[in-house]
């Protein structure tokens, strides 16, 4: 059921008044609960998560839950995988259900399927795509995936995604993502002159049908705002005053910033590679200020020196919604035997988009 938070019972707390109560719910709950929580989450609510990770490693963690309720605190989508892989009689909650995905929203299935049904009049998609599509993607859209023979990829599993979808046809639509599609294929020694951007406000991609004739990765014209603002003049000036300093992002970022960094990977990847660096190392890091700040605050003690890549301040917006206001609220419901804000996938969507996520478990590294 979806409804508002009810204004003054809990907006009105402060987030200390919230902690207590929060424990107290989970107390009561025991293992009917699990808390999942995405690195980017605020650390007021990533604190009460009973695991983290990223997507790839989330979606894990639901599909093998056994717990009644799976509450995520991370954006719609991940709590649409989650309902997707988990079993029929356990309950997947989004504390605020308008903590989206920018650049989710970026593709739809009305325009997805137009890209297909044009690019039809140039060649057979069904015979010579195959459709991959950004764990960071609706429902929906997986489902589309799972219909025309396509695969579900995260940040983590990109390349070998990309490796089974050539083993299948020719060449790759890749949504929403631009910067994940062409970051990955090109580490995978596909050229640039390889690859064009689908514009889907214009007939046939804005392209021409020698572009597609000769294309390989077909990358949907897709970002996400957060990443977007990485650029190769922060790590030029960085690297100015600290020249031994090492540069990983997050290959949502642009292509020349991954160019110029040394690491590339995934929320965990990048976690686990400062984790492992030498103590007195200095990175320079590009991926969503709550992961920086909290990798700062994680490593200081071990002298390792963690900055954020932009001069500007850019946060996930909509990562930032699930607060602990809203957290209590959906915990004390659940208490009270009263599921608010479940997120529930229609049962035909949910089995085709099933298809197309356990292709991607199948070729996923352990
Ligand atoms: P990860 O799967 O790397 O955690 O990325 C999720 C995401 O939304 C990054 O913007
Ligand atoms: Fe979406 Fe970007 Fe936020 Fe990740 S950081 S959830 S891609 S808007």
């Amino acid at each position: 059921m979806s409804e508002p938070i009810p204004v003054g019972d809990y907006t009105g707390l402060s987030e200390a008044e919230c902690y207590p109560r929060i424990e107290a719910a989970k107390a009561a709950l025991g293992e009917r609960l699990v808390i999942l929580g995405h690195h980017y989450q605020r650390e007021e609510v990533f604190k009460f998560a009973d695991f983290s990770g990223d997507s790839l490693k989330l979606s894990r963690q639901a599909a093998n839950s056994k717990a009644e309720y799976i509450v995520f605190c991370g954006v719609h989508f991940m709590a649409e995988v989650a309902d997707i892989l988990s079993r029929d009689d356990q309950v997947a909650i989004l504390p605020d259900l308008a903590a989206g995905c920018s650049m989710a929203d970026m593709a739809n299935l009305a325009n997805v399927e137009r890209a297909w049904r044009e690019l039809s009049g140039v060649l057979d998609p069904d015979q010579r795509v195959t459709p991959v599509t950004y764990i960071n993607s609706a429902a929906d859209l997986k489902a589309f995936c799972g219909r025309h023979g396509g695969i579900v990829c995260t940040s983590s599993n990109a390349s070998r995604v990309l490796e089974w979808s050539f083993s299948q046809r020719d060449k790759v639509l890749f949504f929403p993502d631009q910067h994940l599609g062409r970051n990955t294929a090109f580490t995978m020694g596909i050229p640039l002159e390889e690859m064009v951007v689908w514009d889907f406000d214009q007939p046939l991609g804005g392209l021409t049908r020698e572009q597609i004739e000769k294309a390989k990765m077909i990358l949907w014209k897709g970002f996400c705002s957060v990443h977007q603002m990485f650029q190769p003049e922060h790590i030029e000036r960085f690297k100015a005053k600290f020249p031994e300093a090492k540069i990983i992002s997050h290959p949502e970022s642009p292509f020349e910033v991954c160019q110029h960094s040394d690491y590339v990977g995934s929320t965990e990847y990048i976690i686990n590679t400062i984790a492992a660096a030498e103590p007195g190392s200095r990175w320079l890091v590009g991926t969503e200020l709550n992961l920086v700040n909290r990798l700062h605050e994680q490593f200081k003690g071990e002298g390792k020196s963690v900055h954020f890549m932009s001069p500007t301040v850019c946060m996930c917006s909509t990562m930032f919604r699930i607060d602990p206001q809203h957290l209590l609220w959906v915990l004390e419901n659940l208490v009270a035997g009263h599921v608010v804000n479940q997120v529930r996938v229609v049962p035909a969507e949910a089995d085709e988009a099933r298809r197309s996520l356990a292709r991607m478990l199948e070729v996923s590294p352990p």
